[in-house]
């Protein structure tokens, strides 16, 4: 088991999609416009943080280890479904300056030092929660991999409506939630067949995600 904890869900940039400049974030519901510049400064996502050489070198360390893996139905805190994941402190120097990169632009230079590797299968989901704070601080920056997705976050609050944002995660792109993002809102990678953003279908194959957080 990784030392890693999920807590059950409690309660811009410009980019061309198919030749088109769409906002990589969709908001639904009512938001503040305090609120939304708030989300907005604590959840970025940069386009093409890794090179495809860079993704290819990532993925042929990877995949000898998660490939020994079965893919579980089921996490242990009922957070994911068709995943497999490693974490690991140890990486080739050509990955370590990726994560250096990473842990540098997201994190201020201050990040565990496991990377959380997390492999979703095509049918593989994340569900709605949020990071534990006993194990994870402020920021969580991730990597995409070898397909795009869709993440959603919702507002976790108690007596109020919800209203939430899918940001569509490119590959190969770095997310970075923080503050707000991070602890006011539940985030989920949304199953294949869910996966919309706008009014574009969003093909989710096999994804593999490289995570760093900030101590708690
Ligand atoms: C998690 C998680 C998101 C991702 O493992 O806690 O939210 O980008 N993963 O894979
Ligand atoms: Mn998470």
């Amino acid at each position: 088991m990784l030392v890693l904890r999920r807590l059950a869900s409690p309660g811009a940039n410009f980019v061309g999609v198919r030749g088109r400049s769409l906002s990589l974030v969709e908001f639904a519901g009512q938001w503040s416009s305090l609120e939304r510049r708030q989300f907005q400064a604590n959840m970025r996502v940069i386009c093409d943080f890794v090179t495809e050489k860079e993704e290819q070198r990532l993925i042929r360390e990877i995949e000898p280890h998660i490939s020994r893996l079965p893919y579980e139905s089921s996490h242990w805190d009922d957070a994911i479904h068709g995943y497999r994941e490693v974490e690991r402190k140890k990486w080739t120097p050509h990955s370590r300056a990726v994560l250096d990169r990473v842990s540098r632009e997201a994190c201020g230079g201050h990040v565990l030092p496991f990377v959380h590797v997390l492999d979703l299968a095509e049918v593989g989901m994340v569900k709605p929660h949020v990071d534990s704070t006993r194990f994870c601080g402020h920021t969580i920056a991730g990597i995409s991999l070898l397909s795009d997705c869709v993440m959603r976050l919702k507002r976790a609050t108690k007596d109020t409506v919800g209203h939430s944002a899918d940001v569509l995660l490119p590959r190969r792109s770095l997310y970075i939630m923080s503050h707000l993002a991070r602890y006011e809102f539940t985030h989920e990678i949304l199953v294949g067949e869910q996966s919309r953003f706008r009014e574009y279908p969003v093909k989710r194959s096999r994804r593999i995600s490289i995570i760093c957080r900030t101590e708690p």
